[in-house]
């Protein structure tokens, strides 16, 4: 009994000291382990009269028990200041600056994409996306576009090699998102589609991949005041410019009746271009009130909803935004170039309006 006594201030004094999970171990292997000094004393039972074996037995498993408790509870303290060492060693400054020599930049056609996206989205839309790769149905027929019409020529489309279900095409615009999200979900609907679309066109102002962002808008009341609010408000955030000129001009679209073309004002004075001042009209995007024949093609009572649309090229209002001269340029993937016009990861804008920078 006066041995016990003994390894039990033994114990406490081998755990306190325990200065790693690996010292805890050791003592546990020289108390409990096969040839501990615990176990040897239980080995020894079997050589005492029954009365004192099963008085120094009792004592002996309380023993047992009392040292495993304070091994697990050593390790449960080492454990905790493991963690806590290395939360202090391997904290992050987020408050540190961009590394000088870093060569990354957002390229401006994302980053115009990201000013676009969260424009409309403080005004409650957001984003749709479909398949690049579509069919004549989405693309021309439930947008109302006759099969005589030039969009549908080859030389424009680029189509896919005739399928059992059809010719499929690139689309060539991003207003089939229109008709995938009406087939989908029931009004209201306020959706932004940014994307790829492909036309058979290849010059300095046109490339055969481009991008556009779709627009749409469907509920019970909305009418053209809401178009021509959204779209002034949206051009006006985009270029931050708060008294930019904006004019909607009568035009046409199979999909939309009325149509609209969309004109931001600027001067061309001295061979430059400046948005926002006077004298001249630049085109940026094609809108209009959704044609009824269209949302019924969707299975949307025309005589319950309307709303309006619009289509814009990404490109186009990128460079006249950021000064791009070159519209190829932009898929050249030249690092020079992207060094010189892109951006830097942090200058993402936080606010609409403009760049926070
Ligand atoms: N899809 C049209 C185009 O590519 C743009 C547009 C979209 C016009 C929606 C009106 C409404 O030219």
């Amino acid at each position: 009994m006066e041995r016990l006594d003994h390894i039990r201030d033994e114990i406490q004094r081998l755990v306190k000291q325990a200065a790693s999970l690996e010292a805890l171990e050791q003592a546990r292997v020289a108390l409990l382990g096969r040839k501990g000094r615990i176990t040897e004393l239980m080995k020894g039972l079997g050589a005492l009269a029954p009365e004192a074996r099963r008085e120094l037995g009792a004592a002996l498993n309380r023993l047992k028990g009392e040292a495993e408790e304070a091994i697990a509870h050593a390790a449960r303290r080492l454990e905790d200041e493991a963690l806590r060492a290395r939360l202090r060693e391997e904290r992050v400054d987020v408050t540190l600056p961009v590394r000088a020599e870093s060569e990354g930049r957002v390229h401006p056609l994302s980053q115009t994409i990201d000013e676009i996206v969260a424009i409309f989205g403080e005004m409650g839309f957001s984003v749709a996306e479909g398949p690049d790769i579509e069919d004549d149905f989405h693309n021309f027929t439930a947008l109302n576009i006759p099969p005589e019409h030039p969009a549908r020529q080859e030389q424009d489309t680029f189509y896919l090699p005739e399928h059992r279900d059809g010719r499929k095409v690139l689309r060539t615009h991003t207003s089939p998102v229109q008709i995938r999200t009406m087939q989908k979900v029931k009004p209201p609907i306020r959706i932004i589609v940014p994307g790829r679309t492909f036309r058979s066109d290849h010059d300095a102002t046109h490339s055969p991949m481009f991008h556009q962002v779709e627009g749409l808008v469907i509920d019970k009341t909305t009418h053209m005041g809401h178009l021509k609010g959204c779209l002034v408000e949206f051009c006006r955030a985009f270029f931050d410019i708060d008294d930019l000129p904006v004019r909607f001009r009568p035009s046409y679209f199979p999909f939309t009746e009325p149509s609209a073309e969309v004109d931001i004002g600027c001067s061309r004075e001295g061979g430059g271009l400046r948005i926002g001042a006077g004298g001249s009209w630049l085109e940026i995007l094609g809108s209009g009130m959704v044609h009824p024949k269209v949302l019924a093609n969707c299975g949307i009572d025309p005589s319950e909803y309307q709303g309006f649309a619009f289509g814009m090229g990404i490109e186009r209002v990128a460079m006249l935004k950021y000064g791009i001269p070159d519209l190829r340029a932009i898929y050249d993937n030249d690092l020079r170039w992207l060094r010189h016009y892109g951006f830097l990861p942090l200058d993402l804008p936080s606010m609409v309006g403009g760049l926070a920078r």
